[in-house]
């Protein structure tokens, strides 16, 4: 270290300390960049919330959930290292004097170098956002007194309810930040199948001349969950599903999979090229919003904690979304999600338009299965091109699927997937925001998504299909497919593999 010029210290700023999130999260991803010395050697971790714990009482509570679920990576010895950086300011944080801790805290750390670079992470409910923000600027903490003190904000989702809700949200924090401070988060961009599929479309020449509507007859992306609401109900029954995951995860990966190759891989390049997308999709109207969607609730929904016995919240949704674009044109893309569904599974479906005329005679009643490309996000990171192949030695010529298939497990056995909080804490830390979403890629998201809502909120709405728990959601969603002649294609998850 140069005396004269002293490393100026990182330190990142968690609200919400004693949450389900740091502890479940936060804390582990930030030990796991620890363990993998991808940390920055100066960093230091400052955990505010309201309940009263010394730094060693939040140091043991942070080591129970470390051990719980950093996995392998745990090692009492590493921990002890790590720890060392951790430390605890305990505040109302929204409340006059509640930063009173962590002014001492941030003075004692930084006035020998007459300051530092901060993260600030909410990891709180958005209705503290404002209040927080308003506090840290009469602090003073907000300020950047020279380019290494920078000030950068996370933000956890969800951003708002609706359109209305995010535009305030977003006019709100403009009053205190920069765009380029504020790093919305969407995890689902960081998991590395999704990262995975910029690089199999754009660092290869094989697809990409496919990736077109004449090639492509429809995609589906789907992301189920095996899990009920569990003890999220109260929460949950407020959101619905098309708030949960249609406007962030599933239009997030959307948007991955129809942009246009940006000149460079920055990150207002890339969400330059996010947000063209989003801005070609057609924005149905309320009724036509009706005819393009399906909505459940799982059965037994109604009597979960803190369930209205009314409740008309959908638990599953699968909608159609046109992208009215020179490449898209007339290529549906099916969306759905749900709970309580047969897997836990994400995967992104490509079918190919099947071939224009057929020499082979087919068995009666066959249909010949055209060729599919699936991109799995999760359980099992992996892509499978599905083809025609001849079966050996038969009596007549008989055709059969085979599977073409990389995966991550396989391919890099060696290598683990990262929690995706590793890759989003590393990349704020660092200052780079390509996996966050700008404030118009949000805006967009809720002005599609929100047609969707209303034709089930408004009065006389839509009413959800009831579907049992451990099925792929109602009939009405396979009716959606079946209108056009398409059907929801068995997701590799669920696939039997000798069929
Ligand atoms: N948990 C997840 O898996 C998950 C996933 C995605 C997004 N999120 C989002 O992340 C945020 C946090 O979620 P969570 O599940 O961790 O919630 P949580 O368990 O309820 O934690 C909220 C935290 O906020 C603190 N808090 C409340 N008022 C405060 C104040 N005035 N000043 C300082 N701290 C205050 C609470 O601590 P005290 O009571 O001690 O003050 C608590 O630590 C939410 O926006 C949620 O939507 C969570």
């Amino acid at each position: 270290m140069n005396g004269s010029n002293p490393v100026v210290p990182l330190t990142l700023v968690i609200f919400g300390a004693s949450g389900d999130l740091t502890s479940r999260k936060l804390v582990p991803s930030l030990y796991r960049l620890f363990v993998k010395g991808r940390l920055p050697a100066s960093t230091q971790i400052v955990g505010v919330s309201r309940t009263l714990l010394s730094n060693d009482e939040f140091r043991s509570k942070m080591a129970k959930s470390v051990q719980e679920f950093a996995g392998r990576e745990w090692s009492s010895e590493t921990w002890s290292t790590f720890a060392q950086s951790l430390f605890y300011a305990a505040g109302d944080a929204a409340n006059e004097g509640g930063l009173a801790n962590l002014r001492v805290f941030l003075t004692n750390r930084e006035s020998s170098t007459q300051g530092g670079a901060r993260l600030y992470y909410f990891s709180v409910s958005p209705d503290l956002y404002e209040g927080i923000l308003k506090k840290l600027d009469e602090a003073g903490f907000l300020e950047e007194a020279k380019p290494e003190n920078w000030r950068r904000l996370v933000v956890e989702k969800p951003f708002g309810k609706d359109l209305a809700s995010a535009q305030s949200l977003n006019r709100s924090m403009s009053r205190f930040l920069r765009e380029d401070q504020i790093y919305r988060i969407d995890h689902y961009l960081a998991k590395e199948n999704v990262q995975n599929l910029l690089v199999f479309r754009f660092a290869n020449t094989l697809f990409e001349p496919l990736w077109n509507h004449n090639y492509i007859d429809h995609v589906q992306l789907t992301v189920a969950e095996s899990v009920l609401v569990g003890n999220r109900g109260d929460y949950y029954d407020h959101a619905g599903v098309l708030r949960d995951m249609f406007q962030n995860h599933l239009l997030q990966v959307l948007t991955v999979m129809a942009m246009e190759a940006p000149s460079k891989y920055t990150a207002d390049l890339l969400r330059n090229e996010k947000v063209k997308v989003l801005e070609a999709i057609t924005i149905p109207t309320i009724e036509q919003a009706k005819k393009q969607m399906a909505i459940g609730q799982y059965q037994g929904y109604l009597k979960e904690k803190g369930v209205p016995n009314t409740s008309r919240t959908p638990t599953f949704a699968s909608i159609r979304l046109d992208i009215d674009n020179w490449r898209w044109r007339g290529v549906p893309f099916y969306l759905r999600s749900g709970k309580a569904m047969q897997t836990r599974a994400s995967e992104i479906l490509i079918q190919f338009h099947c071939p224009p005329h057929l020499m082979f005679p087919l068995p009666d009643g066959a249909k010949l299965q055209c060729n599919r490309l699936a991109v799995c996000i999760q359980p099992d990171e992996g892509i499978h091109l599905s083809f025609q192949t001849k079966v050996p030695d038969q009596e007549k010529l008989v055709l059969k699927p085979a599977d073409m298939e990389f995966t991550y497990g396989k391919a890099f056995s060696s290598l683990s997937i990262p929690e995706s909080y590793e890759r989003l804490l590393l990349d704020a830390l660092l200052g780079d925001a390509s996996l966050f979403m700008r404030s118009d890629e949000i805006e967009r998201s809720w002005e599609i998504i929100d047609p969707f809502i209303r034709a089930y909120e408004q009065q006389g709405g839509i009413l959800p299909e009831s579907y049992p728990v451990g099925s792929m959601g109602p009939e009405n969603s396979e009716r959606l497919l079946q209108e056009n002649g398409r059907e929801w294609i068995p997701l590799y998850a669920n696939r039997n593999p000798e069929s």
